[in-house]
């Protein structure tokens, strides 16, 4: 089987050449204010990872873009087990994890490679092998799969067993203890150690991040292990973690508990479930189980860094395993940043204990460029005195008690993203310093998102009266109140053609974002009963022979 074939230099090359953009391209690259968690675990010595997964890798952009920006490890959530790299005996497939190697090569970030010996995602033809046929196998497949990316620099560590134990601290019974007995475990690390003398070799499992039976069984295991001089380097601690059962027990004393055997530790698959729906209280508390985990990490010298399990709630595994449970991710569905989030960044970006001054509240925000599902915020920046600098911003939907994070961003101007068509929403502005200190809160900016043509309270027609070469008139734009009640004041937003300008209005009042216009009423047409239709209309120029016209008018 030939190695990976990408050279060692072009990685490299690759990788210094991404540090350096980093370094100077990236958001917040001057320390501090904007910096992405990357940026933030790397100047704390520390890894912050994401698993992926190769559909949205290889379909998504917002997914390809947050996973290069933010995330400096890489592990494959699925294509580098054994059900995809070797379905059938000898038969090696590596189209999934080469991509994800690929990846990582391309945006300067490692891979820890996950996994090679485990009961779960193995196939059929592996499991009912007898114990002589079942450790040659198992020797062959780590000799294939380590060895295909031993000389990639990208690849630096392995999952070499996965999941040994049962709940209650003993073996698991899995077909490969019941074949082989225990020594399978030793075997595969040697083969590993064999296969990569330069990886670093870990254990993983689940529900051993505190101090408990499991975790003190896996403790005396790798003291046991390394005694019999087996290359056992890492050990990792899953962290598949739910609000509704608490946070574990002595996280920092059970990492170092192994960290004085010698080996390095890392969280490895970190998610924080909730019993759906989703709220701001459970975002809170989930936040500060992202923060306590990350702090840990922190407090112990060989923790080299944390890989959270995914990073968007699009793509998890929890829901379709936990009925009823999900959000376990930093961020939501729509890629928007969420509370936990914000407690990774900050706790990685932590270390000024001293800085108790929270930063002055922002100003007033102004809210542009409303359409059915997106608006613009900007303000006056906020400043901070206390000497951590500021770390950012978040925005908050004014709802009651509890007020949901609807976006964050680290200057003074977002784009919130996933709003709900026809929807008055009325919001305010937080900012927060390198010390986690938040300043109270802006005074709110009320604005009601378009209907995105699906039956809210007003629709909208438009019509382009007249073109010449390098310019038209769109009248009349039609404004009718589909609603059962008065609307008093509407909005109208509409997309304008690359390199189109707006040169004169009438009866609204047009103001632009980019190329989305957004116009509104003018007072002597905000009422509209039920029925009841007003019109406005505007003129516009275009570079000289274009023919395109304004589209996606939508009514709010
Ligand atoms: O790809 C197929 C798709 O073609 C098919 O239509 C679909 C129908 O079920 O299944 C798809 O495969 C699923 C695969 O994830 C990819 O989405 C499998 O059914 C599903 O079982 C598999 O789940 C993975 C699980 O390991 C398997 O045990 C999860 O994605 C993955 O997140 C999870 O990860 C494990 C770690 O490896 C070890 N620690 C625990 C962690 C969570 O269970």
């Amino acid at each position: 089987m030939p190695s990976h074939d990408r050279s060692r230099i072009r990685t490299l090359a690759l990788a210094a050449l991404f540090g350096l953009l980093a370094a100077f391209l990236l958001p917040g690259t001057p320390a501090g204010a904007s910096a992405a968690l990357r940026q933030h675990a790397a100047a704390r010595g520390k890894f912050i990872g994401a698993a992926l997964a190769t559909g949205p890798l290889a379909n998504e952009s917002a997914y390809r873009d947050i996973a290069a920006a933010e995330f400096n490890q890489i592990t494959a959530e699925n294509a580098m087990k054994w059900d995809a790299t070797e379905p059938s005996q000898g038969r090696f497939t590596f189209t999934g994890a080469d991509a994800v190697v690929d990846f990582a090569a391309a945006n300067g970030q490692q891979v820890h490679g996950h996994t090679l010996v485990w009961h779960s995602q193995t196939p059929g033809w592996v499991q009912s092998l007898g114990a002589t046929a079942m450790r040659a196998a198992m020797r062959e497949h780590i000799a294939q799969v380590v060895g295909r990316y031993a000389d990639d620099p990208a690849v630096v560590s392995w999952d070499v067993v996965n999941e040994v134990f049962d709940d209650s601290g003993g073996m698991r019974t899995s077909f490969w203890y019941n074949t082989l007995g225990e020594s399978y475990i030793a075997d595969a690390f040697r083969a590993a150690r064999a296969a990569d003398p330069d990886a670093r070799l870990c254990i993983n499992d689940y529900n051993v991040e505190g101090i408990n039976a499991k975790s003190t069984a896996m403790y005396n295991l790798v003291r046991t292990l390394r005694q019999q001089g087996v290359p056992v380097d890492c050990v990792g601690f899953q962290g598949h973690l739910a609000i509704q059962y608490g946070f574990p027990g002595q996280v920092q004393q059970n990492m170092q508990r192994f960290a004085d055997l010698g080996v390095q530790v890392r969280v490895t698959e970190l998610d924080i479930r909730m019993v759906m729906p989703r709220d701001a209280s459970k975002d809170a508390t989930q936040a500060t189980y992202y923060r306590d985990t990350v702090n840990a990490c922190l407090a112990v010298t060989a923790c080299a860094g944390i890989t959270i399990w995914g990073f968007t709630d699009k793509h998890s595994w929890v829901p379709d395993t936990f009925s009823g449970q999900g959000a376990a991710l930093i961020y939501d569905e729509n890629y928007r940043p969420k509370p936990a989030y914000t407690a990774v960044h900050d706790a990685l970006a932590g270390g000024t204990g001293s800085d108790t001054t929270p930063p002055t509240a922002p100003g007033t925000p102004v809210a542009s460029g409303v359409t059915a599902t997106t608006a613009t915020l900007t303000w006056t920046p906020s400043t901070d005195a206390g000497g951590s600098g500021l770390a950012g911003y978040t925005v908050h939907r004014e709802q009651g008690s509890t007020d949901p994070q609807l976006g964050q961003s680290a200057g003074p101007s977002v784009t919130l993203t996933g709003l709900s068509p026809a929807t008055r929403y009325e919001v305010y502005v937080r900012a927060r310093d390198g010390a986690g200190n938040q300043s109270p809160a802006s005074a709110t900016v009320a604005f009601t998102t378009a209907t995105g043509g699906g039956g809210g309270p007003c629709a909208v027609a438009a019509t382009v009266q007249t073109q010449w070469g390098n310019g038209y008139v769109v009248q009349p734009v039609t404004v009718t109140n589909t609603g059962a009640s008065a609307l008093n004041g509407w909005t109208v937003t509409f997309t304008l053609p690359a390199g189109h300008t707006v040169t004169g209005s009438w009866n609204a009042t047009l103001t632009t974002s980019g190329q989305t216009v957004t116009a509104r009423n003018a007072a002597h047409n905000a009422a509209l009963a039920p029925g009841a239709t007003a019109t406005f209309g505007f003129q516009a120029g275009r570079p000289d022979g274009n023919t395109a016209t304004p589209s996606g008018y939508a009514c709010g």
